[in-house]
């Protein structure tokens, strides 16, 4: 696991050509990525998600738009991965406050840097094949990426896991637990399902899925490392933990969904852009209300938005250790989520 990766390459700065091959962060077998047709762009690509018709009930006129709408929203979904993996690297400096040397002494700081490690070149490979994308279908990725899910750090959602980091809460963490229960359902979602994926889409999220098993455990150990710390200025800080974490995520996802709307607002000549946005204006999936509710199921799940009161890792792990995390915010989260998700059974 000891890849060196051109992790200083950020995303912006990723060239338009980039070969997908030569900077393979897994330790696949060269041959085994050309087999599997990711070392190169291709001309085609098929569909990246389920039927939107079937799976969401939205009815994009035209096949060539539908595949259109369906390779976007496939690409949105890497690119929520991507960001949410890069923005890690960027707060390592908040997210780990002065944790690093008793890390150290308690052993698991090795597992710490392989974990950032890891996400950085799951950020880079989602990069990378968006850029190999838009190179096949002469799409501008400037272009794109002003459609695509974005976390910057000045955005009001970092802002508030930000500030509950600093007061020593840790909600970022909360979402990166959940985040990661997100990657492993996407891939079981995709693999499974009867519609024909793109089996580059697919390796890329297989091999996703690979790696983050491996490195499950590391969110769920901070948390409850952060957890021991007495303080009182840490217990206020962890009382606002999912206060934090679910008005955080509410903005980024209404933020991202205001980016996916304006779809309808692209004026360019770029013909991927264009078939999207007509496949995002013209889609009838019968009623305005049912076609609302479709398009709302697409750009959530897009957006890795099984909501986090409905994650069955951070449920699990409340269960397992609740009283260390006993906080007002807690019950707050529980109360939600129990009332929201009741049809599925009691959620704590
Ligand atoms: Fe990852
Ligand atoms: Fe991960």
């Amino acid at each position: 696991m000891n890849r060196q990766l051109p992790i200083e390459q950020s995303k912006d700065t990723v060239p338009p050509s980039i070969n997908l091959g030569e900077h393979w962060p897994f330790n696949v077998d060269a041959n085994e990525v050309e087999q599997l047709g990711l070392a190169t762009p291709k001309n085609n690509y098929n569909g990246f998600l389920p039927d939107l018709n079937k799976t969401l009930g939205l009815k994009p006129n035209g096949s060539h738009f539908h595949l259109s709408l369906n390779q976007f929203f496939g690409l949105a979904v890497i690119k929520a991965f991507s960001e949410h993996e890069s923005t890690l690297e960027r707060s390592k400096s908040w997210m780990l406050p002065a944790l690093t040397s008793e890390l150290k002494s308690k052993k698991i700081s090795d597992e710490i840097e392989e974990f950032y490690c890891d996400e950085s070149a799951h950020s880079l490979m989602f990069e990378q094949f968006i850029v190999g994308f838009c190179d096949s279908s002469k799409t501008d990725h400037s272009i794109l990426k002003k459609y695509l899910p974005s976390f910057p750090e000045s955005s009001l959602a970092t802002r508030i896991l930000k500030f509950n980091a600093l007061l020593g809460g840790s909600a970022a963490w909360w979402l990166v637990m959940h985040t990661e229960e997100e990657s492993l359902k996407i891939y079981k979602m995709i693999k499974n399902t009867d519609s024909k994926i793109d089996e580059s889409y697919l390796t890329l999220h297989k091999k996703h899925y690979e790696e983050e098993v491996t490195h499950m455990s590391v969110a769920p150990r901070i948390i409850r490392y952060i957890a021991s710390n007495k303080s009182i200025l840490s217990r206020i800080g962890r009382s606002t933990d999912f206060l934090a974490m679910l008005i955080s995520q509410t903005l980024w996802v209404l933020q991202q969904c205001g980016r996916f709307n304006s779809i309808q607002s692209y004026q360019g000549t770029d013909q991927f852009m264009i078939n999207v946005r007509k496949a995002w204006e013209e889609s009838s999936g019968g009623n305005p209300i049912e076609n609302f509710l479709a398009k709302t199921r697409l750009m959530f799940l897009a957006l890795l938005f099984t909501s986090p009161l409905n994650s069955r890792s951070i449920r699990a792990e409340i269960k397992k250790n609740r009283p260390i995390f006993g906080s007002l915010s807690l019950k707050l989260y529980e109360f939600l989520s129990n009332r929201i998700y009741k049809n599925e059974g009691s959620a704590i």
